[in-house]
């Protein structure tokens, strides 16, 4: 709690983007117990939050994999989808380009085209409800080598061609999983497929691997945005490349504390800093209900640690809208929809009933 009661409201509803948050890490607990029970998953534990405790991102990797393999059917990516975009409009959220990382799932047998099907399923039901927008990205799974990232582009880029169900839905890809033992020029091809086709092209790096890597998917991968990018202060050029370039990072302190074990708590954070140096430097959540968190508490969150108040987080919450695949036209009517309620919601001013910053339509 930021101490602030008012401040902490206000940041609950101020309408957020979220540009790096996995949809199988918003699974809710009990739905992983349920499909596990239902797909004939053994769990350890009853109760699978006693599993989020992790001192390493390969520890966390274990545990996300485990939740993985409770998606057994198309179904199963529907209810995923529905409840994903559901929970995150709770906390404001208003607009997010979710990863989905499916690669386990096809080496299982599971084809790409029920897997999209489903999620838009359930994800235009959420937006339906709820009036939030979702947008997919397709994430490769390094564990599983650039040869599989590569047919997953070729299947995605057939589904699109085809007018497959939930296709148009999957406008870019990336990659995730473990960073060690890995080189991004591997996955050239796969991004250059990718980017040939017209899809956005994002990456996690950084977060296991120091500045050099994060300036290889750059220049290797035509990445458009650095997932995590945590090590790029250590590097004065690449973080002046950055700050010239305004080229995105999609930052996830808490994710930063409770996954990588970066630092000790937030307040040792070097979010502050990447802000103060001109980084485009976004907020988000990453896997929230594997961290027991969601974006509005970590716009609490981060306010609470670095002293920050409403206009700073409303500012924070603009670059999202900065960093963001929509186009021009949509992120003009977000950027608006922010501004409006940067006055309607601040906090110690009258609230304004039947604002329209206080609509929960999307940007779209
Ligand atoms: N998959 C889900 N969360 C991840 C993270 N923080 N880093 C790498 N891969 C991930
Ligand atoms: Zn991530």
């Amino acid at each position: 709690m930021s101490g602030s009661p008012n401040l902490d409201e206000a940041l609950e509803r101020l309408p957020k983007v979220e540009l790096h948050c996995h949809v199988e890490g918003t699974m809710r607990a009990t739905t992983v117990a349920e499909l596990a029970r239902a797909n004939g998953v053994a769990l350890p534990v009853a109760d699978p939050t006693e599993l989020y405790r992790y001192d390493s991102l390969t520890g966390f990797l274990e545990v996300f994999w485990l939740v993985q393999s409770v998606l057994a059917t198309r179904d199963d990516w529907a209810r995923l989808g529905y409840e994903s975009a559901v929970d995150g409009a709770a906390h404001g959220l208003a607009y997010r380009e979710s990863f989905f990382t499916p690669a386990r799932h096809l080496a299982a047998g599971q084809r790409l085209g029920d897997v999209v099907a489903g999620l838009d399923e359930g994800l235009a039901a959420a937006e339906a409800e709820t009036g939030v927008v979702v947008r997919l990205i397709l994430d490769f799974d390094r564990d599983f080598g650039a040869r599989a990232a590569e047919e997953q582009v070729d299947a995605l880029v057939e589904l699109r061609r085809a007018g497959a169900p939930g296709a148009e839905r999957v406008i870019g890809v990336g990659y995730d999983s473990t960073e060690i033992g890995q080189e991004p020029g591997w996955y050239a091809e796969a991004f250059g497929r990718a980017g040939a086709a017209g899809l956005r092209r994002t990456a996690h790096q950084g977060e296991d691997s120091g500045p050099a890597a994060i300036a290889a998917c750059v220049d290797l991968l035509g990445a458009e945005r650095i997932d995590h990018g945590l090590s790029i202060l250590a590097d004065h050029d690449v973080t002046q490349r950055f700050v010239d370039e305004q080229i995105a990072l999609t930052v996830c302190p808490s994710s930063n504390i409770r996954i990588a074990n970066a630092f000790p708590t937030l307040a040792d954070h070097v979010y502050p800093e990447m802000r103060s140096r001109g980084l485009l430097a976004t907020l988000n959540t990453d896997d929230p209900s594997l961290t027991d968190l969601d974006l509005g508490l970590e716009y609490r969150n981060v306010a609470t640690a670095f002293g920050w108040g409403w206009d700073q987080m409303v500012d924070i919450a603009l670059d999202g809208v900065e960093a963001c695949w929509l186009d021009p036209a949509a992120k003009a009517a977000l950027r608006a929809r922010t501004e409006a309620a940067r006055e309607a919601l601040r906090p110690g001013s009258r609230p304004q009933v039947g604002s329209d910053a206080l609509r929960p339509d999307g940007p779209t």
